[in-house]
C-alpha cells in the first residue's frame, strides 16, 4: 500500500515461458509455469511498488494491483520491457526462447515421412540488453535454472549479463510448475543460501530484500 517500503517505485517483472511460432499451429518454447514471477509481481505491490508485468502464455490470474502486459513470443516481450521503461527494479524471472522459428505462413504439411527441418534464428537476450540500456534499472534482477554447480553458474551469468543478483534456482527435484523452490541470492557481495520454501515466500522474502537494498 502506500505506507509500504516501496511506494514510490516502479518495478517490471517479466513471467512466464515465449512461444515462438513454427506455423499458425504450432510452437516452440521453454517449460516455464509463470508462478515465480506473478508472486514476485504480487509480493512488489504489496510493499506499495507500482509494478507492470509483462506475462508471456500462462494461464494464471492477475495479481492485485498489478498492470500486466501479455505476450506471445521473446521479439513481442523485448519490445514490452523497453515501453515500460523507465522502472527503478527489474526483476526477470521469464523463460525466454533462446531462439524463434523462421515461421511458416501456412500449416506445415506432413510430406511422405520426410520431416521438416526448423530453421532457428537466436533471439535478443532481453536482460543484458536492458543491461547496457541507457534506462538501466537501479537494480537489475536475473534468473538462472540450474540442475548442477548452481552457484558457480549463477556467478558466472551474473558477470555475463551485467546485472545485480542472481535468483538462482535448483530445478533438479520437483521445482517446474511446483509450489516451491530453494533459491541461492548470488550478488556481487556473495551468497545467501535460502531455505525451501513456497514461491509466495520466496517473493515475499525477496520484495524485502530489494526494499532494503534500495534504501
Ligand atoms: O542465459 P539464461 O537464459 O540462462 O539466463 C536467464 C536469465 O536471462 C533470466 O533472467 C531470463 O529472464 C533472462 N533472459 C532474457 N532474455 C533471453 C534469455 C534469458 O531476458 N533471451
Amino acid at each position: 500500500g502506500t505506507n509500504g517500503p516501496l511506494f514510490g517505485r516502479t518495478a517490471l517483472v517479466t513471467a512466464g515461458p515465449t512461444h515462438e511460432p513454427i506455423d499458425p499451429v504450432r510452437y516452440l518454447a521453454n517449460r516455464s509455469s509463470g508462478k515465480q514471477g506473478f508472486a514476485i509481481a504480487e509480493a512488489l505491490a504489496k510493499l506499495g511498488a507500482e509494478v507492470t508485468m509483462i506475462a508471456g502464455p500462462v494461464a494464471l490470474a492477475t495479481p492485485a494491483d498489478v498492470k500486466r502486459i501479455d505476450v506471445q513470443t521473446a521479439l513481442e516481450m523485448a519490445r514490452a520491457v523497453d515501453a515500460a521503461l523507465p522502472a527503478d527494479i527489474a526483476i526477470l524471472s521469464a523463460a525466454v526462447a533462446d531462439w524463434r522459428v523462421d515461421a511458416a505462413d501456412q500449416k506445415i504439411k506432413k510430406n511422405g515421412g520426410t520431416a521438416p527441418g526448423l530453421k532457428l534464428v537466436e533471439n535478443p537476450d532481453i536482460l543484458a540488453t536492458l543491461a547496457k540500456s541507457d534506462h538501466r534499472p537501479t537494480l537489475l534482477i536475473g534468473f538462472a535454472a540450474e540442475t548442477e554447480k548452481i552457484i558457480e553458474h549463477a556467478q558466472a551469468k551474473l558477470a555475463r549479463k551485467g546485472c545485480d543478483w542472481i535468483v538462482a534456482n535448483d530445478v533438479s527435484g520437483d521445482v517446474m510448475g511446483g509450489d516451491r523452490n530453494t533459491i541461492h541470492l548470488v550478488t556481487t557481495q556473495g551468497v545467501e543460501a535460502w531455505p525451501t520454501a513456497t514461491k509466495a515466500e520466496v517473493a515475499a522474502r525477496l520484495a524485502n530484500r530489494i526494499a532494503d537494498a534500495l534504501h
